[in-house]
């Protein structure tokens, strides 16, 4: 099949037919940095992505994340670094012989052509012939669950159908690596959840190694096997979906990915895996109604001496009202506000002791509501509490 086809790529390329598809294969980037006049988009990015996995690119906006998709597609090139597919380094190689299929926010589909056309496009460019282009276009088209529409204009097609169109037209050519630019930026809520579902199990049925950049953290947890959240031109951190939101390394990735209540504390002693941790309230300052030391467990690379400062982050579904269990810390608080969101209350606890207020979800299921101005007690269990980094950047060893 086609590895050198990609309609993204402007210009006609051979149809030099590799004997075994070339899916699942690896993708690196080493120590890519990538300046555009003053702004410093990318700073020594590296990132290993697996065969067959799908990850998310995840950060605020500007943060380098289009660049990243750019520089791995060949239309931008880095001014340090090294980029590889299958192992072949393809860093100063043009579009058209990486391999890739695109698929854009806007799908960037040729308004003028049939669905067929448009998911025959790359094949004809690459020189197959028409009714091999037909074969792969009605294959195609079963693939996305649109039979028999082929002949339909683009115009006639709903945003959800051109996302499939999109898509099919960036997998015919058997790329060896899927480029997603917010795939389904364009859709409404309900589409957009259906269509996660749909191409997750499209990507993982076809096993084709595929990097996603998204806006939306919910979609990069639920879709990808890895997540890399990304700020300022660099990674922060990536892992699995659970290990990214389970344990954000830093303040940034713990609010960026999910809701989290961040607890100031001052270090009463430290071993190598764990710390005993006085909490504070949210000026840093000691309450004598806080609880008293807690002991956590933590993963840092620096050491802490005695008196230091630091921050401890929770979700708020790890958080609970009333039911306390034996070894955990407690406060007392009065429920400031509560939102019904279908199966949780999420409340917001004003908590005299920490200085601040909390936010706790609780299973809707599991308790009768609370309202405002109910005096609560909070219980978190230490296990629950992840000691944070400082940010990078902040003069802090990482
Ligand atoms: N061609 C370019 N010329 C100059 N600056 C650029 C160019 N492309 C990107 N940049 C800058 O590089 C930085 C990273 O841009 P990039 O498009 O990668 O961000 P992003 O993470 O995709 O953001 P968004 O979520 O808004 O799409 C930004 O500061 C942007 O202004
Ligand atoms: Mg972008």
């Amino acid at each position: 099949m086609l590895q050198s086809a990609n309609p993204f790529s402007g210009s006609a390329t051979s149809a030099a037919a590799p004997a075994v598809p070339p899916r699942s294969q690896p993708l690196s980037l080493d120590g890519v940095s990538k300046r555009f006049g003053a702004t410093m988009a990318l700073q020594q990015l590296s990132l290993d992505v697996r065969a067959g996995d799908l990850v998310a690119l995840l950060g605020p906006s500007g943060c380098g994340k289009t660049t990243t998709l750019r520089l791995i597609a060949g239309f931008e090139f880095p001014d340090t670094g090294t980029i590889r597919i299958a192992g072949r380094e393809v860093t100063n190689l043009p579009p058209n012989r990486r391999g890739l299929g695109m698929v854009f926010q806007n799908y960037s589909l040729f308004p003028h052509l049939s669905v067929a056309e448009n998911i025959a496009f790359g094949l004809r460019m690459a020189g197959v012939p028409k009714r091999e282009r037909a074969a792969h276009v009605t294959r195609m088209l079963d693939l996305i669950r649109l039979p028999g529409y082929g002949e339909r204009r683009i115009a006639q097609m709903s945003g959800g159908q051109q996302q499939r169109v999109a898509l099919a037209r960036a997998i015919v050519t058997n790329p060896s690596v899927l480029l997603l630019d917010e795939p389904l930026g364009a859709l409404d809520k309900n589409l957009r959840e259906n269509m996660q579902f749909e191409l997750k199990s499209l990507q993982s049925k076809l096993g084709i190694t595929s990097v996603m950049v998204t806006h939306d953290q919910e979609e990069a947890l639920t879709m990808s096997d890895r997540v890399v959240v990304m700020n300022h031109g660099r990674i922060l951190q990536s892992g699995t979906p659970t290990e990214v939101y389970d344990r954000p390394r830093t303040r940034f990735v713990a609010e960026f990915l999910g809701a989290a209540n961040i607890l100031p504390f001052a270090l009463v002693r430290a071993e190598q895996n764990w710390l005993d941790i006085a909490i504070r309230d949210a000026r840093g300052e000691e309450r004598t109604d806080a609880p008293p030391t807690c002991r956590v467990a933590h993963a840092l690379n620096r050491t802490l001496a005695a008196g230091a400062c630091g921050e401890v982050a929770v979700r708020p579904e790890k958080l609970r009202v009333g039911d306390p269990r034996p070894d955990d810390i407690r406060f007392d608080g009065v429920v400031a506000a509560r939102v019904f969101r279908g199966s949780q209350h999420a409340y917001r606890i004003e908590v005299p002791s920490l200085g601040q207020t909390v936010s706790v979800y609780q299973q809707a299921a599991r308790a009768a509501a609370l309202e405002a101005g109910h005096p609560v007690s909070v219980s978190i269990s230490p296990d629950d509490l992840v000691v944070l980094e400082a940010e990078p950047g902040e003069g802090d060893a990482r």
